[in-house]
């Protein structure tokens, strides 16, 4: 009998609204919840179906095997024990503050205009790397379940919802919550996932690819011939970057990122890969292109802001999105965050008029027009089908892999999007080895940081 899957109801939270998810105590149907704290060998065991509690007349909740009937018939489905697997923030700190929990509840039932996704991939963002650190201000203060993407199959709908159907394919975007096997939200939420995309795909699109879509298109108003600035041009958001550059004639993009990788940004559209570990990436720009470039993409802030900024040509554009300066460690460095926002730039509006450059903002979290997500979506779903974009996938890792996950992205090692899946991992899927063999990058600050901090903690432990 397969495992009853599923969900805390992310509330009506797209677009980003400030109340997230409920935790289960919250709801007012839910009985008896257990929640077993666990590592991933024992999730193994111990997330099988329950045994069917008291009830023997009880229908069978094989709702993966007959999901329309358990779609219409909520009354049983109510009844029935739900478990399922998610990956919970307990508190601010190091990897092992997210912690994979089986929770066992009673089934809610859907509102109106939900519908009850069951996860099949998740993103794995920089923003909850510092969520976990407690520096993503968005993020409900722990326990609470992070995750801003995903994709999956609905498995029931809610009344008056009539785009959607039992057994679609879904991509879905949410604030947070969506780091667990199932997850109830507004059918507003979700996007029909073109056939042919995969469900690592789908996770892997909507964080990235709106963000560079939104800065690219609507706040840099990039044209053929422009050249483009993306920093992290490996990770998630930069992959996403080059690819839509791509879509305009003639775009030059300068990209930073570790030298182990410049080979693969080559192949995928950056123009001019840079070290910015070895090398000074604005005297290497000035080299090629003197006058600098027309679009600055700045994810990292503080000092390279200012870079950034003496970079852009006249009329040229800065976009702020980031300040993954203040990342330096498993857990928050006080020192780098004062550093990164001593060294930010500041300006007055006389100075920006006389400079003849633009600067702008981006957060996708503080974006609340649903129409501007939606219509965005759309596009990039139809570039997805022209085979104009395709997400890269780094690395796929299990729910009780998540350190793995978390530590590939914040050693720096990542091409493209690292996803968690829910599902349990299985011994013959243990058997394969998970991500690519990546050439292990030049040992950096933050990794001998965590290391560090590492063997604190064990003896901690051991004392
Ligand atoms: N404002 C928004 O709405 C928004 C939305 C999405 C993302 N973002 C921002 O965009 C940036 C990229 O996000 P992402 O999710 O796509 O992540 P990502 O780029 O996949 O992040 C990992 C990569 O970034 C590089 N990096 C640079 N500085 C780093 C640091 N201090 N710690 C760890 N890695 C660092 C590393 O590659 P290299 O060494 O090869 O460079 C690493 O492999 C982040 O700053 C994120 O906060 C903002």
């Amino acid at each position: 009998m397969p495992t009853y899957h599923t969900l805390l109801r992310l509330e009506k939270l797209f677009p980003f609204s400030l109340s997230i998810c409920l935790s289960e105590c919250q709801r007012p149907n839910t009985l008896n919840s257990q929640v077993v704290m666990m590592s991933g060998e024992e999730a193994l065991t111990q997330q099988q179906p329950p045994e069917q509690e008291g009830k023997p007349d009880e229908p069978s909740p094989a709702a993966s095997e007959a999901p329309e009937e358990s779609a219409s018939t909520p009354a049983a489905a109510e009844e029935t024990p739900l478990s399922y697997r998610a990956l919970v923030l307990t508190g601010h700190g190091g990897y092992e503050k997210v912690k994979l929990q089986v929770k066992t509840q009673t089934r809610p039932q859907l509102l109106a205009g939900d519908v009850l996704v069951r996860v099949k991939a998740c993103g794995l963002n920089f923003s909850e790397l510092l969520g976990r650190q407690g520096l993503y201000e968005l993020l409900p203060a722990p326990p609470v379940i992070m995750g801003m993407e995903g994709s999956g199959v609905i498995e029931a709908v809610g009344e008056g919802v009539k785009d959607r159907e039992v057994g679609d394919r879904v991509i879905v975007l949410s604030r947070n919550g969506m780091w667990q096997e199932a997850v109830v939200v507004s059918a507003n939420l979700t996007f029909a996932m073109p056939e042919q995309m995969s469900f690592e795909e789908g996770a892997a699109l909507p964080v990235n690819y709106v963000t560079a879509y939104m800065m690219l298109f609507e706040m840099a108003n990039v044209r053929p011939g422009k050249s483009v600035l993306i920093h992290m041009a490996a990770g998630g958001v930069g992959v996403a970057v080059t690819q839509l550059c791509q879509t305009v004639p003639d775009v030059t993009v300068f990209g930073t990122a570790s030298a182990t990788k410049h080979e693969t940004i080559a192949q995928g559209g950056v123009t001019h890969p840079i070290d910015y570990r070895t090398k000074d990436y604005v005297e290497e720009i000035r080299k090629i292109s003197p006058k600098g470039v027309d679009i600055v993409l700045d994810p990292l802030g503080g000092s390279d802001t200012q870079k950034g900024f003496g970079l852009l040509k006249p009329l040229g554009t800065l976009v702020v999105f980031g300040a993954a300066n203040c990342v330096t460690g498993q857990k928050k460095n006080l020192l780098a965050m004062a550093k990164t926002w001593y060294n930010q730039l500041s300006l007055t509006a006389l100075k920006l008029m006389q400079a003849n450059k633009s600067v702008c903002g981006f957060h996708l979290g503080y974006i609340t027009d649903e129409e501007l997500i939606r219509t965005t979506m759309v596009k990039l779903l139809e570039l997805y089908e022209q085979g104009k974009i395709k997400p890269r996938i780094d690395s796929c890792y299990h729910f009780e892999e998540v350190t793995d996950a978390m530590r590939r992205m914040q050693e720096r090692q990542n091409i493209g999007k690292v996803i968690l899946l829910p599902e349990a991992k299985t011994e013959e899927v243990k058997s394969k080895s998970n991500p690519e063999p990546v050439e292990k990058v030049e040992q950096t600050e933050a990794a001998v940081n965590e290391k560090e901090e590492e063997a604190t903690e064990e003896v901690k432990a051991e004392g």
